[in-house]
């Protein structure tokens, strides 16, 4: 497969077959994940793949309590909203395998510097914003969602389930010194129809300056 086709070929898949992923190809995703561009070359990552199908539902147990816990703080319709978009934090229970994305800390360029200066809290927050470690994770992420889709998987970015990010790190007994958890990623293959929502055209998202 080319590479504009494999681009349009991405969507993100929900549901997937009763078929297993083998540690093999999980290899060859994650290597392309750590073949991605990282700010410094700092490769500020780390991808554990969840095979375990008791672990990826007691994940998904943190991730529910966690949804039940804050919506008994909330007001009811409050609470109601934030119910509804549950599913879309939790579906990956029925992935054959979850890759756990991990983030390592990263000061951007110039950060400590302008701590010593008389910068704005709005400068320093504005890069901070723009974290080169998170924009590294990004594209390796989508390396490695790409990868999938080459060898017949396909995948989804979760980062909904992030506010359980304890109750996840606690299921799956995992850590990492300086390392946080970022994103799931439940891949497998596709089961059922495509789905995805219209992308905007060119026009809307290019201006160009000459
Ligand atoms: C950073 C990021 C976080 C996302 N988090 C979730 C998520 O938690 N749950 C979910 O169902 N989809 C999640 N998505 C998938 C988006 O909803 C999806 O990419 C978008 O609707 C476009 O659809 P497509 O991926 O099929 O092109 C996430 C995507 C990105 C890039």
């Amino acid at each position: 497969m080319n590479y504009s086709e494999l681009i349009l070929k991405r969507y993100s898949v929900r549901k997937f077959k009763d078929q297993e992923v083998p540690v093999e190809d999980l290899k060859k995703m994650i290597e392309a994940a750590g073949n991605a561009p990282s700010g410094k070359n700092s490769q500020n990552w780390h991808f554990v793949a969840v095979k375990n199908k008791d672990i990826i539902s007691k994940m998904a147990e943190g991730v529910e309590k966690s949804i039940s816990d804050i919506s008994s703080e909330l007001p009811p319709e409050k609470a109601e909203k934030f119910n509804k978009f549950s599913r879309f934090a939790t579906f990956f229970r029925k992935a054959p395998v979850v890759i756990a994305v991990y983030a390592g800390e990263y000061v951007p360029e110039g950060y400590k510097e302008l701590l010593q200066t008389k910068a704005s809290p709005e400068k320093l927050e504005r890069l901070m914003k723009a974290n080169p470690g998170i924009q590294s994770i990004g594209a390796a992420i989508e390396n490695l969602l790409l990868a999938a889709v080459d060898m017949g998987y396909g995948g989804c970015w979760m980062t909904s389930p992030n506010h359980s990010g304890d109750e996840i790190e606690k299921a799956l007994g995992f850590n990492k010194e300086g390392y946080m958890l970022v994103a799931l990623l439940p891949i497998g293959v596709p089961d059922g129809e495509r789905k995805s929502p219209p992308k905007k055209n060119v026009e809307e998202i290019m201006t160009v300056i000459e």
